[in-house]
């Protein structure tokens, strides 16, 4: 898992100003509400007086009161009232981590980092969404028993189709793969993807009266930073469908899907519901095969598979995941594990880069490449 990187904390209807909502990601937990004019606030969860739970408290004039001895935090996070010495200022340091917020696709998300506004990897801005001609679903989460990163894989992984989505007609991607070999592209600082052509040989009657296998049909993922996963299957330039994982990792065996499903035909809003069932059908064939991989996270080193042509995409991946790495944002889950239940830490937000006094130490990290 990295830090400095947008995550989807929940959609937009789950966060309101009458309660808070505590949210667990990237292995912490973290609080999330609104202001009294809707703007979304997230904190780290854990009050820096002795530990209580901020999620379990109340919110007070656009903060949020800790449940335990009643401090009062606001949204920036600095402490602004403790009742037991309500006649001083509370010290400066008392204060716990706020995260950056935007809110887009009827997602709240949140930077979970400490980089500043201009070295920020930009959420990823799907420039389909709300443009002439595209039919947007509503957004929709769902929970799986998997590691992120193997979901992402699975994403960028051509060749799993025919085994596991065999009902959906898809060619040959064997024989695809063989002809045209798969082409990695570089879409953005943060990730890579490619788009692959298929030939009408294998194609279902199906899929050919979508219009497949006419000489253009072609289908490829590509990602954004660790956690966003974007599909795009053109059955021809005027059908297509685009779909976009925003994925919340919430520990190192649970993850939150965040789906935006879009297209740009059958675009009468009666099609939403059915295609909606369709796509969940085949994210369950999905889900039941990476819920029983063995790791269960994606192992550290490729000597420990047998990676062949085209698992080129996952090499990708990973390719950018050790870059991240190097950068000294990859979380140390042996050193968080050591310290779970002795001691809290919180994923660092930006205003650690401007105070060092803080209560409770920045989340494990893995040193960055010298
Ligand atoms: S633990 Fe939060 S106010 Fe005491
Ligand atoms: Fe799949």
């Amino acid at each position: 898992m990295y830090i400095n990187f947008w995550y989807p904390i929940a959609l937009s209807d789950e966060i309101s100003n009458e309660a808070p909502l505590q949210v667990e990601l990237l292995n912490q937990k973290v609080v999330a509400f609104r202001d009294s004019e809707g703007t979304p606030i997230v904190l780290a969860n854990v009050c820096v007086h002795r530990g209580g739970s901020l999620g379990l408290g109340k919110i007070k004039q656009d903060g949020i009161e800790c449940p335990y001895h009643g401090w009062q935090f606001n949204a920036a996070g600095q402490c602004t009232f403790i009742p037991t010495q309500a006649d001083k200022n509370p010290p400066k340091r008392a204060k716990v981590d706020s995260y950056p917020t935007q809110e887009k696709y009827g997602i709240v998300f949140a930077f979970m980092g400490d980089l500043p506004e201009s070295e920020r990897p930009p959420l990823y801005n799907i420039e389909e969404f709300g443009a002439e001609g595209w039919r947007v679903n509503r957004t929709f989460s769902f929970e799986v028993n998997a590691y992120y990163e193997r979901s992402i894989e699975n994403g960028m992984d051509m060749a799993h189709n025919e085994f596991v989505h065999p009902n959906q007609g898809a060619p040959s991607v064997g024989e695809s793969i063989r002809i045209h070999p798969i082409q990695i592209e570089e879409t953005s600082d943060y990730g890579c993807g490619f788009i692959q052509p298929f030939d009408a040989e294998g194609a279902s009657e199906a899929t050919k009266l979508m219009g497949a296998g006419e000489g253009h049909t072609r289908a490829g993922s590509s990602h954004h930073g660790p956690n966003t996963l974007i599909t795009r299957i053109k059955f021809s330039e005027t059908r297509q469908f685009l779909q976009v994982f925003f994925e919340a990792p919430v520990s190192y065996n649970k993850t939150r899907i965040f789906f935006i499903n879009m297209r740009d035909w059958m675009l009468e809003p009666d099609k939403d519901e059915n295609l909606i069932k369709i796509n969940m059908q085949i994210a369950h064939e999905d889900v039941n095969i990476i819920e029983s991989l063995d790791p269960v996270e994606t192992p550290d080193s490729t000597t420990l598979e047998l990676l062949t042509e085209a698992d080129k995409p996952i090499l990708a991946y990973r390719s950018y995941l050790t870059d991240w790495e190097s950068r000294g944002w990859r979380i140390d889950r042996a050193k968080l594990e050591a310290q779970k239940g002795k001691a809290a830490c919180a994923i660092p937000s930006p205003a650690r880069r401007k105070s060092k006094s803080w209560v409770l130490p920045p989340i494990p990290l893995h040193s960055a490449a010298k």
